[in-house]
């Protein structure tokens, strides 16, 4: 803080919701700001309730936090309109003026594309929206008569908040090994760079100004799609161990793997991680579950988190220990 990153180290799905939203409410965020767009899904509980966001921040748990999506997203116009009235923020959200409009064609498109079908992409024609505002022939957020109330110049916003000390969280979305640029997984990835650099990036914001970069690492790896998954466990595996998930977006199965310590620490060095938060800690270590205070952790649980600690070179500060939003460890203090 005043101006962090949220990353995901892996495929996505590592729980960045989650970790939003507990800093939302703990840190009181002035400002939230999300990238990216409708493929990625942000779980967030709260008060027993579950919210599988794809437009809004997940930081809206906070009612005085503001929520912006960033210049450089794709807007998915009925899914935003969905969300905010789901989320009850349509007093606190923002689109800026220069965002891009994800359209229905877009996602017939993508679904088309022989192409895709190797890659097996979420299907919400992320890939030839971009396509589309590269080619300089793409909607605006502008120029769509529904988004007119939540049109905003959040770029200037967030910079003066940055020099006005207000604490500002860019949520990334996906995870660092879908960068289209930066992952080594082409063709395997998604349709932009995923990276913490990026991030800040697409909302308007100079490296120099970014204060932390928390990568988030989950405590297992999962991924949904085609390419290649080093370690990948079969199914009947990964529900025997109780990594087995299914996509919060799409549905479909995700594939698992073990935590990787060599991947974790390349992606934190090419993220800048200067913090990790460790998700789903209770999946590996059942006793874990809810505890709220390091001590509490179990002799394996800790041992487990110092060498992800040792091995990637960055303080586990923030432990997922169950699904709610302050089911955490917090240990930046
Ligand atoms: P696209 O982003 O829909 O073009 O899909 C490209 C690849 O990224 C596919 O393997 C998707 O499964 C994956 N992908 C896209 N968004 C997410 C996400 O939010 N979580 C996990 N995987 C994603
Ligand atoms: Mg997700």
């Amino acid at each position: 803080m005043p101006c962090s990153v949220i990353v995901g180290a892996f495929w996505g799905d590592e729980g960045k919701g989650k970790i939003i939203s507990y800093l939302a409410l703990k840190d009181n965020l002035d400002y939230c700001v999300r990238t990216g767009s409708v493929n990625a899904a942000h779980t967030v509980w709260v008060d027993g309730q579950k919210y599988a966001l794809h437009m809004v921040p997940a930081a809206f748990v906070n009612p005085k936090c503001n929520l912006f999506i960033a210049a450089g997203a794709n807007v998915h116009v009925a899914k935003f309109l969905e969300e905010v009235e789901l989320t009850k923020v349509h007093n606190r959200i923002a689109i800026d003026q220069q965002a891009s409009i994800i359209e229905e064609k877009h996602a017939i498109q993508d679904k088309a594309s022989a192409v895709n079908k190797g890659i097996g992409t979420t299907g919400w024609g992320v890939g030839p929206a971009i396509e589309e505002r590269v080619r300089r022939t793409a909607k605006l957020a502008k120029d769509i008569p529904e988004l007119k109330p939540y049109m905003k110049d959040t770029i200037t916003e967030i910079n003066d908040g940055i020099d006005n000390g207000k604490k500002i969280l860019l949520e990334g979305t996906q995870g660092f090994m879908l960068s289209l640029f930066l992952s080594g997984g082409y063709p395997y990835v998604t349709g932009r760079d995923t990276g913490a650099s990026a991030i800040a990036s697409e909302a308007g914001v100079g490296p120099t100004r970014v204060d932390d970069v928390i990568i988030v690492y989950k405590s297992f790896i999962t991924r949904v799609g085609g390419g290649p998954l080093p370690g990948e466990i079969t199914k009947e595996e990964a529900i025997k161990r109780g990594w087995f998930e299914r996509a919060a977006g799409t549905g479909r199965d995700r594939r698992s793997a073990p935590f990787d310590f060599e991947l974790a620490k390349k992606t934190a060095k090419i993220n800048g991680a200067t913090q990790a938060a460790l998700t789903k800690l209770d999946v590996l270590f059942p006793e874990c579950t809810g505890k709220r205070r390091y001590d509490e952790l179990s002799a394996g649980a800790k041992q487990f988190i110092k060498e992800v600690e040792v091995r990637t070179g960055v303080p586990v500060t923030i432990i997922g220990t169950g699904p709610d939003a302050l089911d955490i460890v917090d240990r930046r203090e």
